[in-house]
């Protein structure tokens, strides 16, 4: 088997490549749109939520949805226990009042004329609403949300799965929805069994941005989602289109056809990396195949299926960690994971600027 040394050739590009170690608190995360909460799990009452293993408080503040670190600056009170009065967020504390964009109005200890110290004040984060989600983004936003134009085609609909908690960081999913290699012995209790070991030679094309690709791979599979393969008119291994498009850090869709049936299913995933030791995955089929509610619910079914599979690998990974250095093999099969991990080795330096 031939092996090739990660990245080679471009490490001189990112001198200090050598160093990184990717985790769900990496530093460069920082400066990335995640997935926080689906838009709505958020009501009139704060909610808390962990990412890149810390505490940030969501709240809708005078219509807008604004996300602060869940610490009081004045004695590191949970926000998030508080409630919203006077279109304010106010500590259960001691009553600091603060406005959407982090300012502390009010102190009660102090009267309604007080000067206000300008430590009492909070750091508004960027947020915005995508895929039915909200996104915060804690940092610089280094790029934007990767774009998806089926979320808006109508001939798809939307068959959203449940929010699954994963063992595993985001970029080990990420990893591993990425890779297609393992299909013929991971899913070969779903649809893997059908497919080719062999990976035949494909191309890697870099979004304009750099920090995303598509990939095109056309392949066979064993489409057992076909009712036409039990009545014997569809064979049971069909070709299928796979193209997968990824944006930085942790959002790709997968776009599957079959020409034979018509059918089109792209996938649509994000991961919200929560701490060191979890994360949690969305994921919503955009699906010309499902008219009706017992169609989307044998799809979430079947792809629920799939997904446990995976889960049984990554959630057992050696560790939560990819290192970006020496210390994994890579093969030509691999260059779209070798591209992931060129990207999050970029999104990693922005820390560092
Ligand atoms: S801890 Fe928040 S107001 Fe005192
Ligand atoms: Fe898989």
């Amino acid at each position: 088997m031939l092996v090739l040394p990660l990245f080679s050739g471009s490490c001189k590009n990112y001198p200090e490549y050598m160093s990184q170690v990717l985790t769900n608190t990496s530093p460069g995360l920082s400066n990335a749109w995640h997935p926080v909460l689906h838009v709505s799990d958020l009501g009139n009452e704060p909610v808390r939520v962990e990412l890149l293993g810390e505490p940030w408080v969501v709240t809708r503040l005078n219509g807008d949805i604004t996300a602060f670190l869940d610490k009081c600056p004045h004695r590191n009170a949970r926000l998030s226990e508080g409630k919203v009065v006077n279109n304010s967020l106010q500590c259960p504390y001691h009553g600091w009042e603060f406005d959407g964009t982090g300012r502390c109005g009010f102190i009660p200890a102090l009267g309604k004329d007080a000067t206000i110290p300008p430590t009492a004040h909070l750091q508004a984060r960027h947020v915005q609403v995508m895929y039915d989600h909200i996104w915060i983004c804690v940092g610089t936003p280094a790029c934007d949300i990767l774009d998806v134009p089926e979320w808006t085609d109508s001939s798809l609909a939307h068959v959203w799965m449940p929010a699954v908690d994963l063992k595993a960081s985001a970029a080990q999913f990420m990893d591993n929805f990425l890779d297609f290699g393992h299909f013929p012995f991971v899913h070969a209790g779903t649809f893997g069994s059908g497919e080719d070991e062999h990976i035949v030679d494909y191309e890697v094309q870099r979004s304009d941005n750099g920090y995303g690709f598509r990939v095109d791979y056309p392949h066979t599979i064993e489409n057992n989602e076909d009712p036409l393969v039990k009545t014997g008119e569809h064979p049971l291994v069909q070709p299928r289109n796979m193209t997968y498009v990824y944006g930085a850090p942790f959002t790709t869709i997968l776009r599957l056809e079959l020409p034979l049936t018509g059918v089109v299913n792209a996938i649509l995933t994000f991961v919200q990396p929560i701490n060191d030791n979890h994360s949690r995955l969305y994921t919503v089929m955009l699906r010309n195949d499902c008219p009706t509610p017992e169609l989307a619910q044998e799809a979430i079914d079947y792809e629920f299926a799939v997904l446990q599979e995976d889960i049984k690998i990554i959630d057992y990974l050696y560790d939560h960690k990819i290192p970006l250095e020496a210390g994994q093999a890579h093969t030509r099969a691999d260059k779209n994971t070798i591209e992931f991990r060129r990207i999050m080795t970029k999104l990693l330096l922005t820390a560092k600027g």
